[in-house]
């Protein structure tokens, strides 16, 4: 079966997870340290933390808004489940909006008819890694959550996607441009809140026990700390890192093979009238290409088709505005043709030209059933 994500791990992961564990620092350490400095260059920024998923980053980031109890949090109902979680978690609302149809982002557009007074922050998601237009959604004037889980190489104005608004989060899980197998981080633009960030980490604990170990401490207490404010653990480990590290050097590598596939999908489907394409980048933006979405008709009878040839695809997202756990009675319309329509199919590093070639011609077959 063609999958439809995948990592690309290399001989020198392998080799420098191996470095990790014959250190015997498995846990967090250096290599995090490591892999924040040389994050942070490649953001523009010094104000990168890493966490242990995108998940806890996002949770992290609502808390670092610092919001009144019970606020309303904008957010699209387009996403992965993570985002509203977050927002609830931190005791505050989710209120679903729409996404255009051709980006599959939210907009100035599509968040201002949900603005009310207990409105107090956007959290908006570069979908696919196709940089939302934010200039317009700033304008608003509210603090916003960048979500750039899918955009850790996406550009907006020759700024890195996750390093613009207020607050910004990564993630390196699995199936991510840039994996640590499980891991993710948050971006500020407060160097005071990456600070808070780091310390919030570790259970609210002003220092780790590496960070305690390796400096000198005035009372020779090392064992001593303040808890400074009650918080869960969300720790990477130095072998998380180690990977990320490795996959931050082979990033280059792996982007130019996703656009290579990205290329071939536009160039081929140019000439299917019946299958809508995603958009292309504007020439202020840089796209990730995260993952590749066809809007189709009978799409659940495609990946059926699909499936039975070997190839695996899904839909990125079952709208969260349609699960009843949120209660909510939004009408988004086009996020629920999006959910009739809307199919990644295989994009990533491990596809061989073999694979795209069965891909297209299983598509292009389709067609005699439209
Ligand atoms: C848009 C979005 N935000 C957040 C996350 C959460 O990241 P993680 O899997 O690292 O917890 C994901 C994961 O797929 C995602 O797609």
């Amino acid at each position: 079966m063609i999958s439809v994500f995948g990592s690309n791990i290399s001989e020198k992961e392998i080799r420098r997870v191996v470095e990790v564990l014959k250190s015997n620092w498995l846990g967090f350490g250096g290599k995090v340290t490591e892999f924040e400095k040389k994050f942070s260059e490649k953001l523009g920024t010094e104000n990168f933390c890493m966490v242990d998923s995108g998940s806890n980053a996002l949770f992290m980031a609502v808390k670092l808004l610092e919001l009144p109890p019970g606020a309303d949090i904008i957010l699209p109902s387009f996403t992965w489940v993570s985002c509203a979680q977050a927002i609830l978690m931190a005791g505050h609302n989710p209120v679903f909006c729409d996404v255009e149809p051709d980006t599959m982002n939210v907009s100035a557009e599509t968040i201002s008819p949900h603005i009310t007074k207990k409105t107090k922050a956007i959290m908006i998601v570069h979908y696919a890694g196709k940089p939302v237009d934010l200039n317009p959604v700033m304008g608003l004037g509210l603090p916003i959550i960048e979500d750039a889980a899918h955009a850790v190489d996406s550009f907006y104005h020759g700024k890195a996607c996750g390093s613009i608004t207020d607050v910004g989060i990564f993630s390196f899980d699995a199936v991510k441009n840039l994996t640590a197998g499980e891991g993710g981080g948050i971006c500020t633009r407060d160097s005071k809140k990456i600070e808070e960030a780091k310390m919030l980490r570790y259970c609210g604990i002003g220092k780790s026990g590496f960070e305690a170990a390796s400096s000198s401490n005035s009372n020779n207490k090392w064992w001593e700390y303040n808890i400074i404010e009650p918080f869960i653990k969300m720790l990477p480990t130095n072998i998380a890192a180690a990977i990320a590290s490795t996959q931050l050097e082979r990033l280059p590598e792996l982007q130019k093979k996703r656009k290579e596939i990205w290329d071939t999908y536009q160039k081929e489907f140019e000439k299917e009238n019946w299958i809508i394409r995603p958009v292309d980048a504007e020439s202020f933006e840089q796209h990730s290409y995260f993952t590749y979405v066809i809007r189709v008709p009978k799409r659940d009878e495609l990946a059926k088709h699909l499936f039975d040839n070997g190839i695996y695809t899904t839909l990125r997202y079952h709208p969260l505005h349609m699960n009843r756990v949120y209660n909510s009675n939004a009408r988004l319309k086009n996020t629920e043709q999006l959910n009739l329509d809307a199919l990644s199919i295989p994009l990533h590093p491990n596809l061989t030209e073999e694979n795209v070639s069965l891909i297209i011609d299983q598509i292009r077959k389709f067609r005699e059933r439209i």
